[in-house]
């Protein structure tokens, strides 16, 4: 193991330590990066929680959850001694003032150890709610007071739609720099989301044909094979709307759909993105149902085993109204994408997790092979986001035989192919934050336009509940009105076995 001499030491403040998302993906990224060599010389991670325990007990527990869910479960035993002398258990109460002061005494002495005021890395592993008390707490205790050095993460949903996100981005604002502001959304670390730049604007064959002139459509699926597992309070405010439509489906699109930026600099890479929130053409209030569809599972059976409905879930109203499908057909009104349309869906307890994009290039105007016996398919592009990770080319060649016979191939690069092991989203992000890279985070203005973008479907759907939910077989691709979205346009959904 290596150490990274080039950061500086840094503290980590994890608020939510003993949540899910800390066990499951922050100390297991942590954990990988330390023993990948990529954490600070001298770093600690200081884990914020209620309840009265001492490291001990919650280094046992960590390390219980990194058996668990850590991608590198060999390496545990010859690094867990050295990692775990790193994490130290703070008792925190998120509302009390005199908590953050204890907070500082904590940090000071941090730094005496580390010989120069360390880095600090705020972490809001923590329900919405409570972003506002925290970062007053730090304002009023000068917590995060430097705006080079410290950093704040916050966790989505960033808001609950466009008004509270503004709200929110304004407190923020009051208290630190937006250079200081991480918003987090994790599918911008997937690294077969960003290679979508490298592979549109790293090569010359495929940028020219990337516009409206040879594209037709393009869809963007994220399919999930769970239902909302034990977040169910949690899901029924939010919904698949607010959840993974607002930001992990608008930013791929952000990222299939953007102008060349000048350079790899965060702010040119972010301006792009905001250019395609603001292109894409907002929904009328009154076509909502024309451009939209939502759905919710009922029971059914995936992979042999029955599963509930979502309304017979932990937390969930027995009459519940919450979509756990959406559909989407949007328009970007540019000069690139005119008349293009992007259709994006997503969902919980689809037949299987797949996320994918399809770009369905147009038929050939005219071709020597045309009528007869000759079917031509249509040129596509399909990248394979996960768990599959690749992207497969479509094309026609020639069946081998005597007659002239035509058949579609494929030209598949596989990222398994070169690498066994990629880094999960929360290695490659938390990295980012600690070299203060802000590139993979979301800016103040893409998030409001995001909220934007969806701001009538949300009205609309919250004024007039949908009276055929359950509308969807749990196991099913979804409600039978999603391909009617697309049969207007005489297109259909590309299925991944069926492309
Ligand atoms: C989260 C959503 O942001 O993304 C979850 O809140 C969803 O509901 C998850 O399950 C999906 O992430 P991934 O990385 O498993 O595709």
């Amino acid at each position: 193991m290596e150490e990274n001499h080039e950061l500086q030491p840094s503290s980590i403040i994890i608020f939510g330590a003993t949540g899910d998302l800390a066990k499951r993906k922050l100390f297991p990224a942590f954990f990988n990066l330390f023993i990948e060599g990529r954490m600070p010389d001298q770093f600690n991670i200081l884990a914020l929680g209620r309840a009265d325990k001492n490291n001990d007990d919650f280094r046992k527990y960590i390390k219980e959850n990194l058996i668990l869910f850590s991608r590198n479960q060999a390496a545990i035993d010859t690094h867990w001694e050295k990692f775990q002398s790193h994490i130290i258990y703070f008792r925190h109460q998120i509302a009390e003032e005199n908590s953050y002061i204890e907070l500082n005494t904590k940090l000071k002495t941090l730094d005496s150890e580390y010989g120069v005021r360390g880095n600090r890395l705020f972490y809001l592993s923590i329900g919405p709610d409570f972003v506002t008390t925290i970062s007053e707490h730090l304002k009023n205790t000068a917590l995060a007071a430097n705006p080079t050095q410290d950093r704040i993460i916050i966790e989505k949903p960033f808001g609950h739609d466009k008004d509270s996100a503004i709200e929110l981005n304004k407190l923020l604002s009051s208290s630190f720099e937006e250079e200081q502001i991480y918003r987090i959304d994790h599918y911008l670390g997937k690294e077969t989301v960003q290679n979508i730049l490298a592979f549109r604007f790293g090569n010359s064959i495929f940028e020219p044909l990337w516009n409206c002139k040879y594209i037709e459509s393009v869809q963007i699926t994220v399919a999930e094979e769970v239902g909302v597992e034990s977040r169910g309070g949690f899901y029924e405010g939010t919904g698949a709307l607010k959840d993974m439509i607002q930001n992990h489906l608008l930013q791929i699109l952000c990222m299939v759909a953007m102008e060349q930026p000048a350079s790899l600099d965060s702010g040119e890479i972010r301006d792009r993105k905001v250019d395609v929130l603001k292109a894409i053409r907002r929904i009328p209030l009154d076509q909502v149902d024309h451009y939209a569809v939502r759905g919710q599972y009922g029971e059914g059976f995936i992979k042999g085993k029955n599963v509930k409905g979502y309304r017979q879930e932990d937390g969930v109203a027995d009459n519940s109204n919450t979509e756990t499908f959406v559909a989407i057909k949007f328009y970007l009104d540019n000069e690139r994408w005119e008349g293009v349309p992007f259709y994006v869906r997503t969902g919980k307890r689809m037949r299987e997790k797949q996320s994918y994009i399809t770009i369905q290039f147009k038929p050939l105007p005219q071709s020597t092979f045309s009528g007869g016996k000759h079917e031509l398919s249509q040129n596509k592009l399909i990248i394979n986001i996960q768990p599959l990770m690749d992207i497969r080319l479509q094309f026609m060649t020639k069946k081998p035989g005597l007659t002239v016979q035509l058949r579609p191939v494929e030209m598949v690069f596989d990222y398994f192919s070169c690498k066994e092991d990629s880094p999960e989203a929360y290695e490659t992000l938390l990295l980012d934050a600690l070299e203060g890279d802000l590139t993979l985070f979301m800016r103040s203005d893409q998030v409001e336009e995001a909220w934007d973008v969806v701001k009538t479907i949300q009205e609309h759907w919250e004024k007039t509940p949908d009276t055929s939910f359950p509308n969807y077989t749990a196991g099913s691709s979804g409600p039978q009105e999603c391909e009617l979205l697309l049969q207007r346009e005489a297109h259909s959904w590309k299925e991944i076995h069926n492309i």
